[in-house]
């Protein structure tokens, strides 16, 4: 019998590590849908990188590496990429082959910096534990059993303020990955967009995926996305007990119409008429529309 976490842990590595259909096949996310959206997070975070000293962008989970691409059409600046995937780092060294970018697989191999941490679709990925009514969720073999709520999880169920009576999916390595970020980061702020809620509606969020469509059985399916919607409250509540502010939380859809770039550059794609512009403002629609409803931007600082 294993903790839902570690089960968690190691369908979402197994996943990765295998040729991830990310754009083309499982699931396409933002940077994957027009270069418009990180573009316009260059333009974002051109404003704050001027207040550092010696600023550097660090992404986590940098996908196919367009976000990455996009950014840097913008900024010039060093840029670090933390991924664990090495399917994914090779696809990410060639895409941003000509540019000031660096790998780690570890934050605990980085030095301490002054910059910005941006991630899409990062957390949404990482190991969560699963409670209710006082218990832990396990898996034995392809069987949910409930049992002793594990200390870890106790933990950072204290340290976040969480009833453990409600069901929860409890964000372990988001944690860890908060801990390690106060640690590097002197000062600066951390952009974080991903789909979720601004509370947790203490039901199952969980999903898998394979081939865009959803899978029935978890437990008895051998390599597919894991993934669960992201409580930004949590993200918040983590912020703040590691010494962030917390700035800003907006729907994906208000924090792209606040930013020029975004907004010129989507009336003038939808005023012209070729085919490929159709389809292009489309694109750009849905990154505003479904996505911009489903997905928030959360933007915290390290004084
Ligand atoms: C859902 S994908 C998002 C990719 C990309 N940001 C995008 O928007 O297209 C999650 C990314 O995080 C990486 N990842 C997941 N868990 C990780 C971990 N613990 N450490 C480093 N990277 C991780 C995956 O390999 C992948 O690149």
């Amino acid at each position: 019998m294993k903790r839902f976490y570690d089960f968690f842990i190691q369908k979402a590595k197994d996943y990765y590590q295998t040729a991830p259909k990310i754009g083309q096949g499982d699931f396409f996310t933002s940077p994957e849908l027009d270069e418009a959206f990180g573009i316009s997070i260059g333009y974002f975070l051109e404003d704050y990188i001027k207040r550092l000293e010696n600023p550097v962008l660090l992404e986590l989970g940098a996908g196919n590496g367009l976000m990455a691409r996009d950014i840097l059409k913008i900024l010039d600046i060093p840029y670090i990429i933390l991924e664990d995937s090495e399917y994914l780092t090779n696809i990410q060294k060639q895409v941003l082959k000509d540019k000031n970018v660096r790998w780690v697989n570890n934050l605990e191999k980085l030095e301490s910096f002054e910059g910005i941490i941006l991630s899409n679709e990062f957390f949404d990925a990482l190991g969560i534990a699963i409670i209710k009514d006082n218990k832990e969720l396990y898996i034995d073999d392809t069987k949910e059993v409930w049992a002793t709520v594990d200390k870890e999880t106790l933990s950072i169920i204290k340290a976040l303020n969480i009833d453990p009576s409600l069901y929860d999916e409890i964000p372990i390595d988001a944690f860890y990955i908060y801990k390690n970020l106060s640690r590097l980061l002197k000062k600066g702020y951390i952009l974080t967009i991903d789909y979720g809620y601004k509370t947790h509606p203490h039901t199952n969020t969980l999903r898998g995926y394979k081939n865009s469509k959803i899978i029935d059985n978890t437990y008895k399916e051998d390599i597919f996305d894991i993934t669960y919607m992201i409580d930004f409250s949590k993200l918040q509540e983590m912020g703040e007990t590691f010494g962030f502010k917390n700035i800003s939380l907006k729907k994906q859809r208000d924090f792209l119409l606040e930013i020029p770039y975004f907004v010129e550059t989507l009336q003038t794609v939808c005023e012209e008429e070729s085919m490929d512009s159709i389809q292009r403002c489309s694109r750009l629609k849905n990154l505003i529309l479904s996505m911009g409803e489903t997905f928030y931007a959360l933007f915290q600082q390290k004084p």
